[in-house]
């Protein structure tokens, strides 16, 4: 679906209630979604803002990164430049304006504690990935999965992409901030009820490898996910309800 306001223009999907635009008037759109991407049922959408929930990363005999973004969602409300949609015991909102809100909220229906993890695994579209810096993650303990999950600590600079890049961001609350130079602009995300961020992009072997990515796209994206994975992960007692939220502005 479209949703189209005076400030701003973005797409969503049911599958996945999955973003994959978000481009404020006169701008470059902000979100990145491959050309390559698949758009089929079963089949996460590549790029926009995949839904990763209840667990993050590879589950033995079980979807990577968990069923949600694969899974039609329902519409339950769309007006003026917001959404919500549901799927099951989740609730996703978004507003599309001169910033872009998305919310993910967990309530535990159950009778027993739920633990899970989730991410907002948004990707983000740049001019050119080899300029890019994002601060916001300094002095920051961080799992390393491009190098075997070795546990790091990221030093008082900010980040830059150089290599295949796949790091966990433990115990944050920080906004982060993308400097693009190429486009001449900043990206902020700003977050709530998020302990983690991961900061992805696969360059040059790695996209090889993935037939939903055009081999030359690494260079113009960059995912920085809000989330709550690892030793984040989160426990909702019976009947609690979280919330995560992101919002990303210019
Ligand atoms: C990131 C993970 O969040 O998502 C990476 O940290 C993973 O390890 C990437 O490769 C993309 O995952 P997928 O399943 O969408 O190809």
């Amino acid at each position: 679906m479209q949703i189209s306001t005076p400030d701003a223009e973005a797409e969503i999907y049911t599958q996945g209630a999955h973003l994959t635009r978000w481009t404020p008037r006169g701008q470059r759109p902000v979100i990145f979604t491959s050309s390559r991407s698949l758009f089929v049922p079963g089949k996460a959408i590549r790029g926009g803002v995949p839904i990763i929930y209840p667990w993050f990363g590879p589950r033995e005999g079980q979807p990577m990164h968990g069923f949600a973004r694969t899974s039609e969602w329902k519409v339950e409300n769309l007006a003026a430049g917001t959404a919500e949609l549901s799927l099951s015991q989740l609730r996703f909102r978004v507003s599309v304006g001169l910033t872009l809100g998305m919310e993910l909220e967990v309530h535990n229906d159950s009778n027993e504690p739920l633990t899970f993890e989730e991410a907002l695994h948004t990707y983000f579209a740049v001019g050119d990935i080899h300029q890019v810096s994002v601060t916001g993650l300094e002095n920051t303990a961080y799992i390393d999965k491009a190098d075997g999950c070795r546990e790091k600590r990221r030093d008082s600079a900010p980040v830059r992409i150089a290599k295949e890049t796949d790091e966990v961001y433990l115990n944050t609350r920080a906004a982060c901030v993308i400097d693009d130079p190429a486009w001449s602009r900043r990206i902020t995300i700003e977050k709530t009820g998020s302990e983690s961020t991961v900061v992805w992009n696969p360059w040059i072997e790695k996209s090889k490898t993935m037939s939903d990515l055009d081999p030359e796209e690494w260079r113009g994206m960059l995912c920085v996910e809000t989330a709550n994975v690892a030793s984040n992960a989160i426990t909702l007692a019976a009947g609690a309800t979280h919330k995560m939220t992101v919002r990303v502005s210019l």
